[in-house]
Order: structure tokens, then C-alpha cells, then sequence
């Protein structure tokens, strides 16, 4: 009886593994497919977005030194995004700075891996964040933060496509203001796809983490 029951159990796991494997082909395919997609369940501190849902997409705004830019000037690299704004008291700040050391760590364990990734933080309080504003604030974070600002309705675009929610929040003293705003960090790959996405407070070891792997299995152009 004990040697029936095995090959039955073999059999039972092998067409186990095969529907594990058509259903991780297929998350790996509506996630988006590209190169740099995940081909699994989303790791420590990565968000889970649901298959066929599109993150990231075409934008024109302008950099902290004044320039034009779009997604195009990205191309090739990878980009580790946030969305907040300059008067943000505590949060943007704590999670500018875990982006900025995420990057250092990976730049600690592979510098060539460093170098693929491009950090940007887009304002959702164009008002108050102009180019000059970013100037000041986006590199004390990291030398390599770019700042990104644009017109309300260019940054509303912007937000739109990373599913990004903000809007004005409390008015303290003297007409300052508060934002309220979603706090995740994004990582998008060189060709603009989405990887995948981080929750606010993410441990920048973990964050570090998930940049390695995924440009390892990521080939780049
Ligand atoms: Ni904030």
C-alpha cells in the first residue's frame, strides 16, 4: 500500500509544480512583461499590485537646474521615484534620505549597479516647488536626486500614471500648508516599465536588497 501511495503523491506534486509554474508565467506576463517585470510575488517591503494594473507612463516636466525633461531622457537606466513635496515636515524627508541610502548600499556591493540607477523625486506641490526651490533641496539628499517639477496640470498627469494620490491638506500658520500625499517608492526599469514598488518606512537594507536582484536578472540596453 506504502509503495502505491508514493508515485500517486509524486504524481500529484509534479502537476502541482506545473500549475505553480503556468501561474507564475502568468503573473510575470500581466505584470507587464517587460525586461524588467517580476516573475514572482513581490518581496519583503515591495507592495502588491495587481496583474494588468499599469504604473509609470509618458511625462514632461522640468528638473532642478531648469531643464525640459521626459521619460525618453530616462530611457536605459533604471528609476527609483518618489512623489512628495519640499514643505513635507517629516515624512518625504525620512524617505529622501532611505532612497539615498539604499543607493549607497547598493553602491557599497556593486558600483556598476549604482550607476544604472537614477533617483527622482516629483513635487505634487508645484506651487511652492519651482526649479530654483529644487535646486536647494533635491541634492542635499543625494548628489545624484533629481528634482522634478512642472505645471499643475503636468504634475497631475504624472501622478495620475503612477496611481499617485495628493491633495492640499491642513493650513497651519501664516498660510503655510500642508500636503496629503501617497507615499510609495517606485522602481522603474530601463525601459520605463514598472519592477516594482516599495511602502513608505521601508528599510533601506531591504530596498537595496530588491535593486541588487533586480538588476541582476535584468538585462540592460
Ligand atoms: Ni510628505
Amino acid at each position: 500500500m506504502h509503495r502505491k501511495t508514493i508515485p500517486l503523491i509524486g504524481a500529484m506534486l509534479a502537476a502541482l509544480a506545473a500549475i505553480g509554474l503556468a501561474a507564475l508565467v502568468a503573473w510575470s506576463q500581466l505584470s507587464g512583461g517587460g525586461s524588467g517585470a517580476r516573475s514572482g510575488a513581490p518581496g519583503k517591503g515591495e507592495a502588491v499590485v495587481a496583474p494588468g494594473i499599469d504604473m509609470g507612463g509618458p511625462f514632461e516636466l522640468t528638473d532642478h537646474t531648469g531643464r525640459t525633461v521626459t521619460e525618453a531622457d530616462f530611457e536605459g537606466r533604471f528609476m527609483l521615484v518618489y512623489f512628495g513635496y519640499s514643505s513635507c515636515p517629516d515624512v518625504c524627508p525620512t524617505e529622501l534620505s532611505s532612497m539615498a541610502a539604499a543607493l549607497d548600499i547598493v553602491a557599497e556591493t556593486n558600483a556598476a549597479a549604482a550607476k544604472k540607477v537614477t533617483p527622482v523625486f516629483v513635487t505634487i506641490d508645484p506651487a511652492r516647488d519651482t526649479p530654483e526651490v529644487l535646486r536647494d533641496y533635491a541634492p542635499a539628499f543625494h548628489p545624484r536626486l533629481i528634482g522634478l517639477t512642472g505645471s499643475p496640470e503636468a504634475i497631475d498627469q504624472a501622478a495620475k500614471e503612477y496611481r499617485v494620490y495628493y491633495g492640499k491638506g491642513q493650513t497651519i500658520d501664516d498660510g503655510f500648508y500642508l500636503m496629503n500625499h501617497s507615499g510609495y517608492v517606485y522602481f522603474m526599469g530601463p525601459d520605463g516599465n514598472f519592477v516594482t514598488m516599495f511602502h513608505g518606512g521601508t528599510d533601506p537594507q531591504v530596498i537595496a536588497g530588491a535593486i541588487l536582484r533586480y538588476i541582476d536578472g535584468t538585462p540592460t540596453s
